[in-house]
């Protein structure tokens, strides 16, 4: 299925989207990488491209649609067409609603949000050509909000709201639309997140936290893109969460309660 499709994935110099072009590019496709830092993302386009993989490489900052609009653009001129589009590229940010710095959230929201409406409204006319994909990495966040990540789990929880009104606007063109409820992944050593003063700093190691493999967590978005699912919650968490969010969501409001309390003192 992904032999020869063109597959951009934003944000893939590093973590989740560096581990999805690897191994989708492993399978045959031709990659589009994309990232602000030109430095990281050319070490991974090299990287790759010794192992023989088909790719390119277009720098770019999702929360601008011009550089969408250009990431898009180069795709086509590359290769001619598009395919497959992972709304990948993603920022976290802690603090509590009140200790954070308004900017904060506007930028969040920016990239997280922002960044995949953009990438989608530029690259719908090509991807219905092809009857493609657009997949949404969303997280666990954007279920049900936690105590101390308000800007985050908006910013995921918005794009939930966009993905289930696309789907009914491009219904009947073949084109599938599907958003992951990705859970907690080991994390690459350079990630970082936003402090609530707006300071990018490094992610520390979550020790106390469950988290699955990066791998695992590709598979899975790989398996949804193969099989056109709409929505899906990833790790036993997500899915209880989902779940019971359905059933009722005072439950999950006392259980992250609990934890956000718990995590607090
Ligand atoms: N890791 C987890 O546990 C987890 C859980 C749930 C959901 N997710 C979601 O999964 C996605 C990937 O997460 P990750 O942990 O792999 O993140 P990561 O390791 O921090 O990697 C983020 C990637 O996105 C790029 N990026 C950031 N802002 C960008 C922008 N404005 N425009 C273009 N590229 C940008 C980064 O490169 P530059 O900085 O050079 O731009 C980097 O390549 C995110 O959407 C995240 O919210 C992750």
């Amino acid at each position: 299925m992904w032999n020869e499709k063109v597959v951009i994935i934003t944000g893939s110099s590093i973590g989740i989207g560096r581990s999805l072009a690897f191994e989708i590019g492993k399978k045959g496709a031709k990659i589009v990488l994309n990232a602000r830092n030109e430095d990281r993302m050319n070490k991974t386009y090299e990287e790759f491209k010794t192992n023989g993989f088909e790719l390119t490489a277009c720098s770019g900052d999702v929360s601008k649609y011009k550089d969408c609009v250009k990431i898009i653009e180069h795709t086509i001129s590359t290769y001619g067409k598009i395919d497959i589009l992972i709304n990948n590229a993603g920022i976290s940010a802690e603090g509590t609603l009140e200790e954070t710095k308004p900017d904060v959230f506007k930028q969040i929201m920016e990239v997280n949000f922002l960044g995949s409406v953009y990438m989608t409204r530029a690259a719908l006319p090509y991807i219905k050509q092809t009857r493609g994909s657009i997949l949404f990495v969303g997280s666990l966040a954007g279920i049900h909000g936690l105590g101390n990540y308000s800007a985050y789990c908006s910013s995921k929880m918005a794009l939930t709201a966009v993905v289930e009104s696309l789907r009914k606007e491009v219904h009947g063109t073949g084109t599938h639309i599907g958003i992951a409820y990705v859970g907690f992944t080991e994390n690459d050593p350079e990630k970082t997140y936003f402090d609530n003063n707006g300071h990018v700093k490094a992610l520390p190691v979550r020790e106390k936290i469950k988290q699955v493999s990066v791998k695992k967590t590709v598979l899975q978005l790989m398996r949804m893109i193969e099989k056109r699912k709409y929505k899906s919650a990833f790790t036993p968490l997500g899915k209880l969460n989902a779940i019971l969010n359905r059933i009722s969501p005072y439950i999950v409001h006392n259980i992250l309660l609990r934890v956000y309390r718990k995590n607090r003192n």
